[in-house]
C-alpha cells in the first residue's frame, strides 16, 4: 500500500520512471556531510544582482533546483550566468538586461515561488515586469496579497490576468510607509529589492528579520544601499539611484543542517554537518537537547589550506537512552523555523511521551504526519491551539497542532513525498523504519538539498534508485 499523495496521480505528474527511491531501513546514519549556501538566501541574492550594473559573486551555490530556475529567469532577461573558478561560484552580469516574451517565462510558471520577487528590480531596470504563475510547496493557500500591497504603495500598476501578473511603474518607484500583517519573510525581501532603489525613504514595520533576510540586507549593503535595522522589527531602506555587484558568500543552510540532525536522532546515528554554524540554529539547538539529543559544535577548528576535513561545523548524535517528549510551537525568528518541523516530527515519534508541535506559521503543514501514522506513528492533529499560545490559525478550522505519542516502532511503506521539507521527513522515516520501503518523487528533495542521495550512501544508508 502506498500512503501519501495518489501515486498513479504523482507519476503521471512527474512523468519520470527513475524518480523511487528504494530504502532499506534501521540503519544508524554516520559520518560527515557538508551543507552549502542556505536555499533561501541564495535564489533572492540572485535576485539582487539583477539591481546592480556590474557582474556579482555569488560563492557556495548549492547545486539545487531552486538556483536553476532563477538562473533561467535571470538569463531570460539578460544577465549572463557563468560558473565562477571556485567550486560553487556563480557570477552575473546584468550590464545588458533585457525584457523576455510571457512564454518565454511562463516556461517556469508553476516551478518556485521566487520570480515574485524579480518585480521591484525588473520594474527599476526595465519599468515594466511579467511574473508567472508561481509554484513552490503546498502548505497552504500562499498569497501574495502582503506583496501586491506593497508593490502598490511604491507606485507600481499591479494587473492580475489568467496567465500571470503584468507591472508597470508609469511614474517610478517612491519610498513608502509600509506595515506587514504579518512579518512573511517574502514580503520583506520585496520590499527591501525594491526599496534600495525607489526614489526617497521606505520605513517598514514588522518586518521578517530571519538570518537569510539580514545576509540578504548585508547583499544589498554591499552594492551600495543604505539599510538600518531597528529595533522591534522596523526596517529603514534610504533609496539610491544605482547599485553595483557585490561578491558574497552565504549563510550556510540552516534547515538542511537541521534535517541532518533530525536523521541523526531518528536514526539512532552520528551526523557531523560540516558548515553548519551555530549562531544561526540556536533555537533549534536547545530543543535537540531537550529531547535528549547531543551535540558539539566542532567550528573551532583551524581552517588550514590544502588540509581536508579542517572545516568544522556541528555534530548531532543521538545520547543511546531513551528520548524525552517536548512541547514547541513553529514561529517567525527567532523563533523554532516551521522548515524545521517536520523532520524533527520523525525523531518525536521515538521520544517517550507526548509531545506537542503547534504549527504557526503555516495552516496546512501537518498533513505529511498521516503517513507517518501508517508506518507506525501515533500522531493525532487538532484544530485547536495547543500547548502554547493562541495563533492566528486557531478559530479558523485549520488542524495545525500535532500531539506525537512515543516511543513507536516504524515499519517500512510506500511513500509519495508530498513537498520539500515534509518529503525528507518521508525519506528519514523510511531510514528509521525497520525492512525496506519505496519512497515515490524523490526527485522534489532536489528542490532544497543538494546531493542527498550521495550524503546519504556517505552516511552509510541503504538506498538505490527503483530500476
Ligand atoms: N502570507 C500572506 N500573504 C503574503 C505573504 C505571506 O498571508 O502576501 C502568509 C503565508 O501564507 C504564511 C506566512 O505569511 O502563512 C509566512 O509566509 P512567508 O511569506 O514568510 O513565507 P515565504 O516567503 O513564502 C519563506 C521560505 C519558506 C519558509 C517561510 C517561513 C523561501 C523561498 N521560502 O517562504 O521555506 O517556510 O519563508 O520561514 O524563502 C522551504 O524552504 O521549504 C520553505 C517553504
Amino acid at each position: 500500500m502506498i500512503f501519501g499523495r495518489s501515486p498513479r496521480a504523482h507519476r503521471l505528474e512527474v512523468t519520470l520512471t527513475d524518480d523511487v527511491l528504494v530504502v532499506h531501513g534501521g540503519t544508524p546514519l554516520q559520518g560527515q556531510i557538508r551543507v552549502r549556501g542556505a536555499k533561501n538566501l541564495i535564489s533572492k541574492a540572485m535576485v539582487a544582482a539583477l539591481l546592480g550594473e556590474s557582474p556579482s559573486r555569488l560563492f557556495d551555490v548549492p547545486r539545487i533546483r531552486d538556483v536553476e530556475v532563477v538562473r533561467g529567469l535571470l538569463e531570460l532577461h539578460g544577465v549572463k550566468v557563468s560558473d565562477g573558478q571556485d567550486d560553487g561560484e556563480l557570477v552575473m552580469d546584468p550590464t545588458n538586461v533585457e525584457s523576455a516574451s510571457t512564454d518565454q517565462i511562463n516556461v517556469h510558471a508553476g516551478s518556485s515561488r521566487i520570480p515574485i520577487l524579480f518585480c521591484g528590480p525588473l520594474l527599476h531596470r526595465l519599468g515594466h515586469a511579467f511574473i508567472p504563475d508561481l509554484g513552490g510547496c503546498h502548505i497552504g493557500p500562499r498569497p501574495i496579497d502582503f506583496h501586491i500591497q506593497a508593490l502598490r504603495e511604491f507606485g507600481a500598476v499591479v494587473d492580475k490576468q489568467p496567465e500571470g501578473m503584468h507591472l508597470s511603474a508609469p511614474n517610478g518607484l517612491h519610498g513608502a510607509k509600509l506595515e506587514l500583517p504579518y512579518p512573511s519573510v517574502g514580503a520583506t525581501e520585496q520590499v527591501l529589492l525594491t526599496a534600495v532603489r525607489a526614489e526617497g525613504v521606505t520605513e517598514l514595520r514588522n518586518a521578517a528579520i530571519e538570518p537569510e533576510i539580514i545576509d540578504l540586507i548585508c547583499v544589498l549593503q554591499k552594492m551600495g544601499a543604505i539599510i538600518t535595522v531597528h529595533t522591534d522589527r522596523v526596517i529603514e531602506i534610504q533609496g539610491v539611484p544605482r547599485l553595483h555587484g557585490y561578491q558574497h558568500k552565504p549563510i550556510p543552510d540552516r534547515i538542511e543542517a537541521a534535517s541532518w540532525a533530525a536523521a541523526a536522532l531518528a536514526t539512532k546515528g552520528e551526523i557531523e554537518v560540516l558548515g553548519a554554524r551555530q549562531a544561526d540554529m540556536m533555537t533549534f539547538l536547545n530543543v535537540f537537547r531537550s529531547i535528549g539529543g547531543e551535540f558539539q559544535i566542532t567550528d573551532d577548528r583551524v581552517a588550514r589550506p590544502g588540509v581536508t576535513g579542517a572545516e568544522g561545523g556541528i555534530k548531532f548524535w543521538h545520547p543511546g537512552h531513551e528520548l524525552q517528549a517536548v512541547a514547541l510551537e513553529t514561529d517567525v525568528h527567532p523563533g523554532f523555523m516551521t522548515d524545521w518541523q517536520q523532520p524533527l516530527v520523525v525523531a518525536l515519534t521515538q521520544a517517550r511521551g507526548l509531545s506537542i508541535m503547534h504549527e504557526t506559521v503555516y495552516e496546512q503543514r501537518l498533513g505529511y504526519t498521516d503517513a507517518l501514522n501508517q508506518m507506525g506513528a501515533t500522531i493525532q492533529v487538532y484544530r485547536d491551539c495547543l500547548g502554547g499560545t493562541p495563533c492566528r490559525f486557531g478559530r479558523r478550522n485549520f488542524k495545525h497542532s500535532a500531539v506525537i505519542a512515543g516511543p513507536s516502532k516504524l515499519h517500512a511503506a510506500d511513500l509519495v513525498i508530498p513537498d520539500l521539507r515534509a518529503g525528507f521527513a518521508h525519506l528519514i522515516a523510511a531510514l528509521a523504519a525497520e525492512g525496506t520501503s519505496r519512497v515515490y518523487g524523490v526527485d522534489l528533495i532536489n528542490r532544497g538539498y543538494e546531493d542527498f542521495e550521495n550524503k546519504l550512501a556517505a552516511l552509510g544508508a541503504h538506498v538505490e534508485r527503483q530500476n
